[in-house]
């Protein structure tokens, strides 16, 4: 993150190199017949130093990668000096320079392990406390409706990162969920989303949770007024808002000029990123269904995973080795996406999540220096949960003409274990065949001598399968709160690593302004066609049709 061009490095020359010599000739298949240790030479099993239920295996022999190659993209981590700016954001230095912001999502699952020097980081366990004393009183049924009956309903208002995370982890960890709370989810600005939530809900039981680190965000805001003036349709009383309406965010002015009282505020800070604040009060909504002490949990194993990307060795580290992996076929292979493919229902939305995790960290094109990048960074990040995924985009991911790197991830054991775990077992039987197909595949030579001597030679072609795609597997023995959270510090780290190899900055979203600016423009134009001003002959003429058509 030196702000200097990757390009630059020699270990990058030197990767550059090997590709050009030796890709052709990267064969998994030969690299496991040459190899009976590859996969314990390319596999790594992670047990949480505090808990040892925390572990999951990483198998990545399924790599087109050698030993040397292995050993060059760790010295490009080196020499992009990963580990100095790694101990940068653990100590808390102004590593987001463009905002001039520390990056401290790891302080808020810190738990007084690393000394911190941040403003707001001394606050941290207040605000946790904040977070068990309200759930615990909501879960309870002790905090009361202004009627007098207990809530059963919460709806989540926030987008992006003040939305993603507490979807994805509560959809997760269903298992863990209190069933008679609902909880919904409302991020969309299209009214639809709201208006249907609250076709579901009911005032006197309902309890909105506003979510937004900014506070100022359209969407979020217009919902949150929306759902206000529909509890206040039925409560009458301004007084009432005070039992049903929360906030979450780090602008206390905001908050309570929108009439929430600065109590039922709960507070993060500046250096909490949005896309890395589900560990923050962001998270309250995930403590109301799993309860506070799986929220503490969540946060413990995302804690686990902090300290082994502090120490473990490059070539045990994790997030580490995910990063170069991912690096050697997004910068030397051209490997346009990465697919996350969980085999677990649980984690429908995990490629979803990091969508935005990835995409709005990485997906920048300037160094930090200001240089224009001349390689590839981010990749599209993009997935669906097993099989699902089999019975649509597989056959791309086999046999197109795009070279997809993905991973696997799968629970050893089902939180649902029907018809004595068949399902399980199937799902799991999938789940490692994937893999091997992709990575072996099937020789011409396989399938004429299945298909018989009168087989048409297209029709033998159609069924080969080239094989020799890259993938990685992880299983974990269940999905635990714990081991969540270190499967999404484990993705968080494996990003700052590949942002600081490409030397840009993983920690502003410059990207998504532009498109808001003009937004708002076009909202004061879009009464009458004389007001639309200023644009090029399409936007014109699109606004023009809305013009004509729109009934409302
Ligand atoms: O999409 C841009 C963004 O700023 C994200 O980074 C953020 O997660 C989201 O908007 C919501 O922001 P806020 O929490 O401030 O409403």
């Amino acid at each position: 993150m030196s702000g200097r061009l990757a390009s630059e490095y020699s270990s990058w020359k030197k990767l550059q190199q090997i590709y050009d010599t030796e890709h052709s000739k990267l064969a998994l298949r030969d690299l496991f017949a040459q190899d009976p240790q590859r996969f314990a030479k390319f596999s790594r099993e992670y047990t949480s130093s505090d808990d040892p239920s925390v572990t999951f295996l990483l198998d990545f022999s399924k790599n087109l990668i050698t030993e040397p190659i292995l050993a060059s993209l760790l010295d490009l981590v080196r020499e992009a000096q990963v580990e100095e700016y790694r101990e940068k954001m653990f100590n808390g230095e102004h590593i987001n320079t463009s905002e001039d912001r520390a990056v401290l999502h790891v302080a808020l699952r810190n738990f007084d392990e690393f000394r911190i020097n941040e403003a707001g980081v001394d606050e941290v366990g207040k605000v946790l406390a904040h977070i068990k004393e309200f759930t615990e009183s909501v879960r309870s049924g002790e905090w009361k409706g202004y009627t007098g009956k207990t809530i059963n309903t919460i709806v989540n208002i926030g987008i992006g990162g003040s939305d993603l995370g507490p979807v994805m982890v509560t959809e997760a960890l269903k298992p863990y969920a209190k069933r008679d709370l609902k909880a919904h989810f409302v991020s969309n600005i299209d009214g639809t989303h709201l208006a249907e939530t609250l076709r579901e809900s009911d005032p006197e039981t309902t309890l909105f949770i506003i979510a937004s680190k900014t506070f100022t965000t359209q969407e979020t805001i217009t919902n949150a007024e929306s759902a206000r003036d529909w509890f206040l349709a039925t409560a009458k009383d301004k007084a009432h808002v005070a039992k049903h309406f929360v906030a979450l965010s780090t602008n206390t002015k905001a908050v309570t000029a929108f009439g929430i009282s600065e109590s039922n505020m709960f507070q993060f800070w500046d250096w909490v990123g949005g896309r890395y604040s589900l560990w923050s009060a962001i998270g309250l909504s995930i403590a109301l269904v799993i309860g506070y002490d799986n929220f503490e949990q969540l946060l413990r194993g995302a804690h686990g995973i902090d300290k082994h990307f502090r120490t473990a060795p490059l070539e045990q580290n994790l997030p580490v080795l995910l990063a170069v992996l991912g690096i050697w076929y997004n910068d030397f292979y051209g490997a346009q996406t990465h697919a996350l493919l969980p085999y677990d229902q649980y984690l429908h939305k995990f490629a979803d999540y990091f969508q935005q995790g990835d995409m709005e960290s990485n997906g920048k094109s300037i160094t930090k220096g200001g240089q224009r990048v001349n390689y590839q960074t981010g990749p599209i990040i993009w997935g669906a949960a097993g099989t699902n995924g089999q019975h649509s985009f597989y056959q791309l991911v086999h046999q197109g003409t795009k070279l997809i790197p993905a991973d696997f991830l799968a629970p050893a054991t089902t939180h649902n274990p029907i018809a004595h775990s068949k399902h399980h077992r199937i799902l799991l039987s999938n789940f490692f065949a994937q893999p091997e197909a992709l990575a072996f595949g099937k020789t011409e030579e396989e399938v004429r001598k299945e298909l018989g001597p009168n087989a048409s030679d297209a029709l033998v072609k159609s069924k080969i399968f080239e094989g020799n795609r890259p993938s990685n597997s992880i299983i974990f023995p269940l999905l635990t709160p714990a081991t969540l959270g270190a499967l999404i510090a484990l993705y968080e780290h494996k990003i700052f690593t590949q942002g600081v190899i490409w030397g840009i900055n993983s920690f502003d979203q410059m990207g998504v302004e532009l498109g808001k600016v003009l937004a708002k423009n076009i909202l004061n134009q879009l009464e009458k066609p004389e007001d639309v001003k200023g644009h090029d002959s399409s936007t014109t003429g699109l606004i023009h049709y809305y013009q004509k058509w729109r009934k409302e």
